[in-house]
């Protein structure tokens, strides 16, 4: 089986029985915001794109490049299609051109012709991705590869289960904005940025130790920033917090906990994986290329400046009455929703600055209110300070994702009192009536799903199963104290009152071993 790196998530897999292209992302996301890094637009896409399948994991725009997918993947290619609860994906694919679909059932393995086998497992919780992310199973003549990408199962054995896996691809480096938009000293932003960053690495760690794979290839991430008002966000300037660490910091920190079959692929790299081994070669040396990582990126924020510029030059529409529109996309759903809204809990405010950087018009969500309305002086736990114009483009393309563009895009400062709280975020990826039902039939299934199963972790009883999103607890655990942490996303809990100290709501069920359990009160998850 070949492997050819074409950066960040994507790849080329060949195999006699055919070729599979994953993931392919070449033109800037969110608000021109990321970039692939290393950089992948001078491959030969034609030659790339000529393939006998596609996948692409899931919708976000660093995996999900429409323009790219349009112009250079073949029609004639089919589709692999995750089993997501929305047809989303297959609709925006048949409007690129795509016919053939091959909707892959959940977790079962699909023999394609020649003896190419696929298995996909699809994640359909509103937390994962925009409404689903996939991972990628591969066997071809007894070699077996996962392509993790950034989705994040709560253990792996169902591909384990498979038989021994040899190339095992997944996200390492961080893909969210999180501590850097967030207005608080600088101090706390550091330390709040270096638990992330080693909480990332150990859940690659737990995973890569659950599958046990022969190689592992670090993907997925980190993007560059090539913007001047973002610069500071790649991971150059030696500051401990920050969340985009690269390949070449994966190998060395992976060298400190043993790690020692890490293959790096650049763009252009080829990887031969038999059953017993695996032979790369590079287009430049690896470790030559990351001693010169600035030289690159400064190459490239010129190279892609006029992309920059025309992206931005695209975003103001004077015209878009903001307070408006945003009442009558926003209102109804907020009518619809239950489970979100009550998980909000309170008003969201957005600041927005206009062209000129000078007044601030101040607009707020109010979930309880069910309303959208000017800002009346009020507390909100709650608040986004961004450009006006990038709210007005949102509105005027009619985004049904705000996660996914304007979020991820980082061209925003935000502060809250208190924990975080997913729903606020959940609530602003499902700005459609088919997104929104969807979150909303899910939170109201989990929230009635009662989870018996109870381990030992410690001193402490706890639920087998995370309130957050359900990994087990026996693999991702930790008891420290009085505090359990869920290492899958690093979330944690105060055993004695079971309280989430990482978010809203999602109380643990949890006693001493030895005492009476208390029955944690009903609806505390979502409240
Ligand atoms: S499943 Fe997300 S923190 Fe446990």
């Amino acid at each position: 089986m070949r492997v050819t790196g074409t950066g960040h998530a994507s790849m080329r897999i060949d195999t006699a029985a055919g070729s599979i292209l994953c993931d392919p992302w070449v033109n800037p996301a969110y608000f021109a915001s990321w970039f692939p890094f290393p950089d992948n637009s001078l491959l030969d896409w034609e030659a790339l794109g000529d393939v006998d399948y596609l996948y692409v994991s899931h919708l976000h725009r660093d995996h999900f490049d429409a323009a790219h997918l349009k112009r250079f993947v073949s029609k004639d290619a089919t589709v692999l299609l995750p089993a997501f609860p929305t047809s989303e994906m297959e609709d925006e694919l048949r409007e690129l051109g795509f016919t053939k679909f091959l909707k892959a059932p959940n977790e079962q393995v699909v023999e394609l012709d020649g003896g190419l086998k696929i298995m996909i497992q699809a994640l359909t919780s509103p937390t994962d991705g925009p409404i689903g992310d996939s991972s990628l199973w591969v066997e071809y003549d007894g070699v077996r590869l996962l392509n993790q990408n950034d989705a994040r199962p709560t253990d792996l054995s169902a591909f384990a289960e498979l038989g021994h896996v040899h190339a095992h691809m997944l996200q390492f480096s961080g893909a969210i904005w999180y501590p850097m938009v967030y207005e608080l000293p600088q101090a706390a932003k550091t330390a709040f940025g270096k638990q992330k960053r080693d909480r990332q690495f150990d859940r690659t760690w737990r995973y890569i130790d659950d599958l046990k794979a022969d190689h592992v290839f670090p993907i997925a991430g980190p993007p560059c920033f090539l913007d001047d008002e973002l610069w500071q966000f790649n991971d150059i300037h030696g500051d401990e917090g920050n969340i985009f660490p690269d390949q070449s910091v994966f190998l060395s920190e992976y060298a400190k906990v043993g790690g020692t079959n890490g293959v790096v692929l650049l763009p252009g790299s080829v990887a031969e994986i038999t059953t017993s081994g695996a032979s790369t070669t590079h287009p430049v040396p690896v470790e030559e290329f990351f001693a010169n990582k600035v030289a690159h990126l400064e190459e490239m924020r010129e190279r892609k400046r006029p992309v920059i510029e025309a992206e931005k030059a695209s975003w103001r529409h004077p015209e878009v009455d903001v307070l408006k529109e945003m009442q009558r996309r926003i209102e109804p759903l907020l009518e619809e929703s239950i489970y979100l809204a009550k998980g909000v809990g309170g008003p969201v405010r957005f600041d927005l600055v206009s062209y000129d950087g000078e007044s601030v018009e101040s607009i707020v969500v109010d979930f309880p209110g069910k309303q959208v309305r000017p800002y009346a002086d009020e507390k909100v736990r709650y608040r986004f300070r961004t450009e006006r114009a990038l709210i007005e483009h949102l509105l005027h393309i009619g985004e049904v994702d705000w996660v996914n563009s304007l979020f991820l895009s980082c061209r925003f400062s935000a502060a809250r009192i208190g924990q975080y709280n997913e729903f606020v975020y959940a609530f602003f990826k499902c700005l459609s009536t088919e997104r929104l039902q969807y979150a909303e039939g899910w939170y109201d299934e989990h929230e009635r799903s009662t989870d018996a199963e109870d381990i030992t972790l410690g001193d402490w009883v706890v639920q087998r199963r995370c309130p957050h999103l359900k990994a087990d607890l026996t693999r991702f655990g930790i008891v420290e104290g009085d505090q359990l942490t869920c290492q899958l996303h690093g979330w944690r809990f105060d055993l004695a009152s079971g309280r989430c100290l990482t978010s809203v709501g999602h109380k643990v069920r949890a006693h001493r071993a030895g005492e009476q359990q208390t029955p944690a009160p009903a609806g505390e998850a979502a409240s």
